[in-house]
């Protein structure tokens, strides 16, 4: 995927007033994202409101809009550092996810960040997405973060505890890093995304 110049200056800025940002360029983010907004292409081309829940410094939002510049993005974090970034340029919440009010019809949710909340938070943020609404989520095996409560070993479990029904495709990508930069030696994590629908008739 190409990006833009002022895309890659925008992206440096954002770096440098928020220096953990820097995180959200590991050639397994960037790579991830891309990999969402192709399904995202493929799946849900005519998806207008799309709200991306543990946004982050944005990314993704940018990658998606990269692509599909019509796109009304919602970006949500409970960090507001992140946020500060995100609402120079995105309608942005400063929120847990699970406090987040639907008023108005949405395409799509993403969540990328389900390895990093317990079961019963993504719980409540399931079961609130209106019923009919398009979801992508991803996640990974990565236990060694101790942000990664959640982590998954399988495709098949990440699907169970995410409360997936109405699947459209649900794969994983293998991804190096991070480095043990001891002994140089990579290692490999599988990062897993599907892809569905909430039922139309219920909440859960
Ligand atoms: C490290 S980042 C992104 C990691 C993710 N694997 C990715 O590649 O997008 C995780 C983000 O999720 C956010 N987050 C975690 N739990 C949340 C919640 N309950 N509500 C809103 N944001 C949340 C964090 O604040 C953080 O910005």
């Amino acid at each position: 995927m190409t990006f833009s110049q002022e895309q890659v200056i925008e992206w440096m800025q954002g770096v440098r007033e928020h220096p953990d940002m820097i995180n959200a360029f590991w050639p397994s983010q960037v790579n991830s994202k891309v990999w969402l907004s192709e399904w995202i292409n493929s799946y849900l081309p005519g998806a207008r409101k799309i709200i991306i829940f543990g946004c982050w410094y944005g990314v993704l939002a940018d990658i998606i809009k990269t692509k599909r510049p019509e796109a009304d993005i919602v970006c949500v974090d409970k960090d507001p550092e992140p946020i500060a970034w995100t609402e120079k340029k995105y309608e942005s919440y400063a929120i847990d996810m699970r406090d987040y009010v639907y008023r108005d019809p949405v395409s799509c949710v993403i969540n990328t960040s389900t390895e990093h909340m317990t079961q019963d938070e993504y719980d409540e943020w399931y079961s609130n997405i209106p019923g009919g609404t398009y979801f992508v989520i991803q996640g990974n095996n990565d236990f060694k973060e101790p942000d990664h409560v959640r982590a998954t070993q399988t495709l098949e479990q990440f699907n169970n505890i995410n409360r997936v029904k109405n699947c459209l495709r649900s794969e994983y990508i293998e991804y190096e890093g991070p480095w043990n930069h001891v002994d140089n030696v990579p290692t490999t994590y599988k990062r897993f995304m599907t892809i569905g629908f909430k039922d139309h008739d219920r909440k859960n």
